[in-house]
């Protein structure tokens, strides 16, 4: 789905400084309290990465990207790390689907990664999805909109959580998207952001709900969406199983990171992107009854008879160049080695007897229509291209 949007792959390191990862923001639980911290090397403090959109910035000015076309349009798959309780659907290495637009802070770039992670979700069989989308302005509109929030949760502090009173001055952001029932009742009074977002932000805001509309993708506006990530501005989203709710089940989640490259130290650079919990998505599917191999392991599988072993080697050798090729060597039954070959889900089937071999021949097996043919093995490539 990403090839097909112009994306081109990357893959960074698992392992990345401590200081680079702290920068993605010490208020964030995946930083501040999940962190796997790697014993030091020499003068380097070092941790496996919580989270892959750091390392992409990174990587794109250390390797160059800044410099070829503009915006670098990129994904990566790859594993995560979090020290959290495990449980279904959330794991202490878990495998992220992650897509960044980096260098374009066109609107423009934000519905792209939306429509791609809806695209991706549907194209794996998940249909029943709820898109929730909001504004959290920028460094221009933010600090107004926090002394705002302060100011109308300071006289309500002592009926908040122990928790939501310490994010009071530190993160007040992260009062909207407290889970604990205590504080519930006083989130629907509570000022929201997009009731005051400066000129620029709003016009950005309409223009991505806009965008979306024409893409014939529904939304919710969810004006309690702050995302757990420290590096946001502007838009954020999630994509949920419908029904479920709860941080816990979101599918894939992002947003625009304009202040990010200039908190890692690099010139200011805009930036959007998600990320899809591959592990997530995989345990729906297989819920819902997708099957999740649904790729043959091999299109064709050579069976040879007896001590064929270097023969069939070498007529699997040449196939190889068309199809993905797959041998059977154990020395077990005809019938046994029939079963294997239906159930890798193989197209064709090439049998190899001694008395062929010895003219070079095999028979070739269709294992949808059961026809079979004589074919000299020379023959064999051309006959399955
Ligand atoms: P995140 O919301 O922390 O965002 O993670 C993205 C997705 O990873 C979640 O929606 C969820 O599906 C999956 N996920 C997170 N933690 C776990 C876990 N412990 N076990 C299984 N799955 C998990 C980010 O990581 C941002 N870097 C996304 C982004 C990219 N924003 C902009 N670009």
């Amino acid at each position: 789905m990403a090839k097909r949007f112009g994306y081109l792959e990357i893959a960074t390191p698992i392992i990345e400084q401590l200081e680079l990862i702290q920068r993605v923001g010490e208020a964030t639980d995946a930083v501040a309290k999940e962190l796997y911290r790697l014993e030091k090397r020499g003068s380097q403090n070092l941790a496996l990465r919580p989270e892959a959109t750091a390392g992409v910035v990174r990587a794109y000015f250390e390797g160059g990207l800044n410099q070829g076309p503009q915006p670098s349009r990129l994904y990566l798959i790859g594993p995560m790390f979090r020290h959290d309780k495990p449980q279904k659907g959330r794991y202490r290495q878990f495998f992220q689907f992650n897509v960044e637009v980096i260098g374009g802070a066109s609107p423009g770039f934000d519905a792209e990664v939306i429509e791609l992670a809806n695209g991706w979700l549907n194209e794996v069989g998940l249909r029943d999805l709820r898109l929730e989308l909001n504004s959290i302005g920028d460094e221009r509109c933010r600090p107004a909109y926090l002394e705002r929030l302060r100011d109308y949760y300071r006289p309500l502090k002592s009926q908040l959580h122990y928790d939501s009173q310490l994010r009071l001055e530190r993160n007040p952001l992260r009062l909207l998207d407290s889970k604990v029932e205590q504080d519930q009742p006083f989130k629907a009074k509570a000022p929201k952001i997009t009731d005051h977002l400066c000129d620029e932000c709003a016009a950005h805001w309409s223009a991505v709900r806009r965008l979306l509309d024409s893409a014939g993708l529904e939304y919710q506006l969810n004006p309690y969406l702050v995302r757990g990530l420290d590096y946001y501005t502007r838009t954020v989203f999630e994509f949920y199983p419908g029904g479920a709710s709860g941080q816990q089940d979101a599918l894939a989640s992002g947003g625009r990171y304009d202040g990010l490259a200039e908190a890692e130290g690099w010139p200011p650079t805009p930036g959007v992107g998600f990320a899809g919990g591959i592990d997530r998505v995989v345990d729906l599917m297989a819920a819902g009854g997708e099957a999740v191999l649904a790729e043959p392991a091999a299109d064709v599988v050579v069976l040879p008879d007896g001590e064929l072993s270097v023969e069939a080697a070498e007529v699997a050798r040449s196939c190889r160049a068309v199809r993905s090729v797959a041998v059977d060597y154990e020395p077990r039954s005809l019938r046994a080695k029939m079963k294997w070959a239906n159930k890798l889900g193989a197209k064709w089937v090439v049998l190899l007897t001694s008395e062929d071999a010895k003219r070079q021949f095999a028979q070739l097996k269709n294992m949808e229509s059961g026809e079979q043919v004589e074919v000299a093995w020379a023959d064999l490539p051309s006959r399955l291209a």
